[in-house]
């Protein structure tokens, strides 16, 4: 595993910018998994304007995402196909129809499930895995639990996470309790996978991700299993490495 510290979240985001512009320029039609959250924020904006720039084109790119909110469509904005699409695919060239966000509204939400992991391996798997990470240690929505979960699945989101995605939302009854989500064995398929991590309130979590047990109670623990992953952190997240 290798991990950069980098000085602050800007430099962290540029960080992890040139690594992804460095993998779509050596393949073209790379099959990225994305990520939702604060902490890639700045990642997009960096992509978006390297795409402006002429440094990057992603026009054969195709996307995956981790998770989406049960009940939540893509016109829906504390939805993650309209948070996607807001700050990155309508910045950059990519062709709406390589992009998946898993279907919220789907009324077979197993038949969805199963059709998402099975595109994905269709697709010859995801090369380039984008990840944060939330403060119990998931990864996409995948909770602390006693297994490893292995394909893409429909999860009830624990209070904890409820309480740190409702800053996102007008009231934390409008957060939705369950989501689906790619599985560990999804993310774990990955060819390669970058993680971003910055803010002192992710330090603690983050040193156990790291250097604790491998235990589904952190999911994101499975990581240090796997051979090809990226850590970029701030400094303030490496404060107790
Ligand atoms: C959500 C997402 C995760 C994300 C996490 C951390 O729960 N499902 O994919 O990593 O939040 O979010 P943030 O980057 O805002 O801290």
């Amino acid at each position: 595993m290798k991990i950069i510290v980098a000085k602050d979240y800007d430099e962290m985001s540029a960080k992890a910018a040139e690594l992804f512009i460095d993998r779509i320029n050596k393949k073209n039609d790379l099959v990225l998994g994305l990520a939702t959250g604060t902490t890639p924020l700045g990642l997009y904006k960096n992509l978006a304007d390297a795409y402006k720039a002429g440094k990057v084109d992603f026009s054969k790119v195709s996307s995956f995402n981790l998770d989406e909110y049960v009940g939540v469509g893509h016109d829906n904005e504390n939805g993650y196909y309209y948070f996607m699409y807001h700050n990155l695919f309508k910045h950059i060239n990519i062709d709406l129809n390589n992009v998946r966000v898993e279907n919220g509204l789907a009324e077979d939400l197993e038949a969805e499930c199963e059709d998402y992991s099975n595109s994905i391996k269709a697709k010859g798997g995801i090369d380039l895995q984008l990840l944060g990470i939330g403060h119990d240690g998931h990864i996409g929505f995948n909770e602390p639990s006693s297994v490893f979960s292995k394909g893409t699945h429909v999860e009830e989101l624990t209070q904890m996470t409820i309480e740190a995605n409702s800053r996102l939302f007008n009231d934390i009854s409008e957060v939705p309790t369950r989501a689906l989500t790619m599985g560990v064995g999804d993310i774990f398929a990955a060819k390669e996978i970058c993680m971003l991590v910055n803010g002192k309130g992710k330090a603690e979590i983050l040193k156990k991700c790291l250097y604790g047990d491998i235990d589904p109670m952190v999911q994101a623990s499975i990581l240090q299993l796997h051979g090809n992953v990226t850590v970029i952190c701030d400094a303030e997240a490496a404060e107790l490495l």
